[in-house]
């Protein structure tokens, strides 16, 4: 197949197909669509894959971030840190808490949230750290639980986008007071619809979240506290129990397209390919390069936007993570979502200069060399345009 697709879930279904229908028709025949046996076997098998007490299945990781600081008891007058440079939802769930979002800058090497940025953002007031585990890589932990311990906080993991990934011993997620998970389709782990897990070691949280999760009651019509209704649905869990046995071959294809593009990528000397810190696997999410601006001064065009630009002549997909630091969309400047944010030389650097390729388990080496062909090309049609 030729044509080239930023992820490729018709072709990843396609591959176990027999096994995800069967396990459809399971919850059909059954009708078990909420709670039930499918969800209780994917929580289990969550679980001990990844070395946690406790798996609760939600709606979706947006849910999970807002349940898991529910537990946490956080609300109006509150302050939590978590990076600017992620997807909006990290900060989106505090700001609904009427918490107030406190962004700090990243590591501009692996993108993750900074420990410097951290501290220096600590007031009375903090109450919790979330850090992001972007594109796949986890955060520097051990220096985040350092802080923890020191200020007294707590540490809400957002592992959307990095299941699987491992930090020393420890599956990502497990290592703060709470982990949270979204299987959205094209996540490495993706359902067929929206779903989201919370993983804890504690038992009080763990059922602290179960009972928010569920408007607030572990027996009918005796509601405990308020809650929420978020849960993940039994077809959901069926699919994900089948996918979750392919999971660290879906993390083995994905490196290996990985090492193909830094191969191929590295050697320019516009493009810095992903930084794999040591200690940790990153399980590529999302690939993300940097082109570095030296003439953004002078007005020229972006070289990471004149390079999109050629790969959209060329027919090539992909995309902007992220175009707009949270802590400068107007609703995160004012009212009640107003946050409050360090110096951010790093991610107002990278938000100009990176640019994701596509990356799923289907990508074969020919489209590869298509796509870094292309990277290549138009880096150095840029080069010569402004004869740098
Ligand atoms: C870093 C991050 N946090 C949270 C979320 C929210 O997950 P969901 O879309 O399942 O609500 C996402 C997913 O898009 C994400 O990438």
């Amino acid at each position: 197949m030729n044509n080239i697709s930023m992820v490729d879930l018709a072709g990843q279904y396609q591959a176990i197909k027999n096994e995800i229908d069967e396990a459809i028709h399971s919850v059909l025949a059954e009708s078990a669509f909420i709670k039930g046996r499918f969800v209780r076997s994917f929580e289990q098998n969550l679980a001990n894959y990844l070395g946690v007490r406790h798996v609760i299945g939600v709606g979706n990781g947006t849910d999970a971030l807002q349940i898991s600081m529910m537990a946490l008891g956080i609300g109006p007058g509150d302050e939590v840190i978590a990076p600017s440079f992620t997807f909006v939802a990290t900060a989106e769930a505090v700001a609904l808490l009427r918490a107030t979002p406190v962004f700090a800058d990243i590591d501009p090497h692996t993108f993750n949230i900074s420990i410097e940025s951290i501290e220096s953002l600590i007031t009375p007031a903090t109450r919790a750290i979330i850090p992001v585990h972007l594109y796949g890589q986890p955060a520097n932990m051990d220096a985040i639980m350092a802080l923890a311990r020191k200020y007294d906080l707590r540490v809400i993991e957002d592992c959307a986008q990095a299941i699987g990934a491992r930090y020393g011993r420890q599956a990502a997620g497990t290592i703060g007071d709470l982990g949270t998970f979204s299987f959205f389709p094209s996540k490495n782990l993706g359902c067929y619809g929206d779903g989201g897990a919370i993983v804890t070691n504690d038992d009080g949280l763990a059922d602290s979240c179960r009972l928010i999760a569920n408007h607030g009651s572990r027996h009918k019509y005796h509601n405990e506290v308020i809650g929420i209704n978020s849960r993940l649905d039994g077809l959901q869990a069926a699919i994900l129990d089948v996918k979750l046995k392919y999971l660290d071959e879906y993390s083995r294809k994905r490196t290996e397209v990985a090492n193909a593009y830094d191969h191929l990528l590295r050697e320019c000397p516009s493009i810095t390919v992903p930084h794999r810190a040591d200690g940790r696997t990153h399980v590529f999410h999302q690939y993300t390069i940097r082109m570095e601006n030296d003439t953004s001064e002078s007005g020229q065009e972006l070289r990471r936007d004149s390079v999109s630009g050629a790969l959209k002549q060329d027919g090539i997909p992909h995309a902007i993570y992220y175009p707009i630091p949270v802590h400068r969309l107007p609703v995160y400047q004012n009212g009640i979502a107003a946050c409050r944010y360090s110096e951010m030389p790093y991610t107002d650097t990278v938000v100009d200069e990176v640019i994701s390729l596509p990356m799923h388990t289907e990508l074969t080496s020919v489209q590869i060399h298509r796509i870094t062909s292309s990277v290549l090309e138009s880096v150095t049609a840029y080069a010569k345009q402004f004869e740098i």
